[in-house]
């Protein structure tokens, strides 16, 4: 029952998010009453709890709010210059629904919950300083290679600029120092390699996504900004700075599942490259098959690495660590040679990182 959706996804945010919470408390009760929220929900009643109706719910409000068109109830969005009051957040969000009824049953019908976090940027910066080393290191080479960066699920394509983020790690700033994104990395610990006296090199970049968000539109920043909840203003401004870099250097993002995309991708290993692909939060949402074309293209295309030609797969996702808890692991493997590693864990966004080198077995 969709009041029950709602519910679960205000236990989902009620540590990180009060306002979400509330809201979707609210909305909650409003749905058992059968007031407008239902109206606004009409059609999505039997939609699985996966697509995590509530979020969708939450998400088109906060869309409205950043668009300028619901200012009473901005007054509560932190994202939009308010401050929560949250004993009157449900009234003042009822006159919204009541007037955008229409719009916003559109736009939960036709939108699915996606984000795009650059923070994960911090852990993918230190793992290809690494990856290039040890690469450069099985070849017998003095220098590090230059990479190509591949990264399957990349949403709106915003960690595909690793080289022109600024990472505060302790008193130094690594990356560009004159990025408009900059990252307070949080690191515990540092990459196995010396980080402070190598350039990272990127000489091609691409992405793809089942659902590609286009960030050079107004339209694609707005949905990713919805999906982030307005009361986490440093995780919102990051994202806003992550959209500006992105404006200053287009990555375009292709509409294609992973495994095909790659196929293509990986035809033709590149001489003096290293070739990395490179995914974060994405293989919980990869159907069985897709997981076992990836594996299956990967394979092929470590077969045809070479030391002067390697391949790396580098990846950060979450990993059950014991039967109820989980870890989002920074992972390693390079091809020839054989490397494979946990280089870390941290938090799911990437930032706190925690880098610890250990096998990956
Ligand atoms: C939680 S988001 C993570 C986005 C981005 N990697 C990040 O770390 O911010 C997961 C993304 O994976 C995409 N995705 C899921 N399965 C996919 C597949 N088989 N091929 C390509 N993209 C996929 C989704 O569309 C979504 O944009």
């Amino acid at each position: 029952m969709l009041a029950e959706l709602f519910l679960d996804a205000a236990a989902i945010c009620r540590e990180h998010s009060p306002l979400t919470h509330t809201l979707l408390v609210s909305a909650a009760d409003d749905l058992t009453r059968g007031g407008i929220t239902a109206k606004v929900m009409a059609g999505s009643e039997c939609d699985r709890g996966g697509t995590v109706p509530g979020l969708r719910f939450a998400g088109a409000l906060h869309r409205l709010v950043l668009e300028g068109r619901a200012p009473t109830l901005a007054a509560h969005y932190p994202s939009a210059g308010g401050r929560p009051h949250l004993p009157t957040l449900w009234q003042d969000a009822l006159p919204v629904l009541d007037e955008h009824a229409d719009e916003l049953r559109a736009l939960i019908a036709s939108t699915v919950v996606q984000t795009n976090e650059p923070g994960r940027s911090a852990p993918l910066f230190g793992g290809l300083h690494t990856a290039t080393h040890l690469a450069a290191e099985a070849a017998g080479r003095r220098t590090p290679f230059c990479v190509k960066l591949l990264e399957v699920g990349a949403s709106g394509g915003l960690n595909l600029r690793p080289h022109r983020v600024a990472y505060r790690v302790g008193d130094t700033v690594l990356g560009d120092p004159g990025s408009p994104l900059v990252l307070d990395a949080g690191w515990t610990g540092r990459p196995p390699v010396d980080l402070a006296h190598q350039h990272l090199r990127l000489v091609g970049r691409a992405g793809c996504d089942l659902n590609p968000v286009d960030v050079s539109t107004e339209d694609g920043r707005l949905h990713l900004s919805s999906f982030v909840w307005a009361d986490q203003l440093p995780r919102f401004r990051r994202l806003q700075a992550a959209l500006d870099l992105a404006l200053l250097d287009p990555v375009p993002v292709r509409r294609a599942a992973g495994p095909e995309w790659l196929v293509d991708q990986l035809a033709r290993p590149e001489r003096d490259v290293l070739t990395v692909v490179w995914h974060s939060v994405v293989w919980q949402y990869a159907s069985p098959a897709d997981r076992a074309m990836g594996r299956a293209v990967l394979a092929d295309a470590a077969a045809r690495a070479t030391p002067m030609a390697p391949l790396a797969l580098l990846v950060f996702e979450p990993r059950r660590t014991h039967p109820d808890r989980y870890e989002f692991q920074l992972l390693l493997r390079l091809w020839p040679g054989g490397v494979s590693l946990r280089l870390g864990s941290g938090a799911g966004h990437g930032i706190p990182f925690e880098w610890h080198t250990r096998p990956w077995v």
